[in-house]
């Protein structure tokens, strides 16, 4: 495994696998990997012959008060977790390499960027289309590998590559959760005991949906009380909401079409974010042609 700081040497190593015929696979992290990256890293050394992980805590996508400057960081846990992992190349570029004196130009996703978190970090999603955007003209990967964790990150994602026909294959996988089904993130490393086991609520809240769902509900008000009555030992409930998945748009009540319900909230200081899609059996007839 090589790790490469420089956009200049990473051209030159992934252009020659390029070059020799080899499928380059990309993994976007900030670090701090756990085994819902390791997931995406596992998927694109499956799919394609050369891994690229990039590790950059991407300051353009926090807001003044975020926690930019406490996010955790290992990178040599990083590394070693890569390696074990079959990754070929660890990308980590520092600041300089990625917002050189007098970077100016940044892409700005549109109405999918604005509901759930969009309407509570403002800017997040214009530093995260930005840093992908960067991510896969650096790399110019042939797949890249993002999780169902961060929902509404994968629809700007998906949509920023396609407005702007960028040659990459968007491929998004489930959310690796704890035994308990808390989903993994790189944050849950700032709950103390107590919080880590009030953070349950979240899955346990979005599974009870689930359940209520799978035994027919169609009611998104419904499924939505039904999650809402487990969120109680939260601190603060940021946002609760069923939308289109495709859209990002409130769901329509009955439910029709793929709906997700998506969390936002904090345990403490710490703001923690979940989802779980809700998708229709396809009837006879339906999907055909
Ligand atoms: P980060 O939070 O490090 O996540 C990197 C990738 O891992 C994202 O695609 C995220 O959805 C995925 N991921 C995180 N937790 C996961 C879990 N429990 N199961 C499955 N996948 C999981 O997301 C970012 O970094 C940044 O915004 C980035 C895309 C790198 C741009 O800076």
């Amino acid at each position: 495994m090589q790790t490469i700081t420089s956009v200049a040497e990473l051209r030159q190593v992934v252009g020659l696998a390029r070059k020799a015929g080899k499928r380059v696979g990309l993994v976007p992290t900030m670090g701090y990997l756990h085994e819902g990256h390791l997931a995406l890293a596992e998927a694109s050394r499956k799919q394609c012959d050369v891994t690229v992980v990039s590790i950059f805590v991407n300051p353009t996508q926090f807001g003044a008060n975020e926690d930019l400057s406490t996010y955790p960081r290992d990178f040599q846990r990083d590394e070693r977790l890569c390696r074990d992992a079959g990754v070929a190349i660890v990308f980590a570029p520092d600041n300089k390499e990625v917002y050189p004196e007098g970077f100016e130009t940044f892409v700005e996703p549109g109405e999918l960027a604005k509901p759930l978190c969009g309407g509570f970090r403002p800017g997040h999603f214009r530093g995260v289309a930005t840093v992908v955007c960067k991510l896969f003209n650096m790399v110019q990967p042939d797949a890249a590998f993002f999780g169902q964790k961060d929902f509404q990150q994968c629809a700007v994602v998906r949509r920023m590559t396609k407005d702007l026909n960028l040659p990459v294959e968007v491929v998004t996988l489930p959310t690796v959760r704890e035994p308990d089904g808390l989903a993994m993130s790189s944050r849950n490393r700032y709950l103390n005991e107590q919080e880590r086991q009030r953070a349950v609520a979240i899955s346990r809240a979005l599974l009870a949906a689930q359940d209520e769902f799978r035994s027919g509900s169609r009611d998104v008000r419904n499924l939505i009380a039904i999650a809402e009555k487990h969120l109680k030992p939260l601190d603060k409930l940021q946002y609760l909401e069923l939308v289109d998945s495709e859209t990002l748009e409130p769901a329509e009540s009955p439910l029709k079409r793929s709906a997700t319900l998506c969390v936002a909230a904090y345990i403490g200081s710490t703001r923690l974010i979940d989802n779980m899609t809700m998708d229709l059996p396809v009837s006879i007839g339906e999907g055909a042609g």
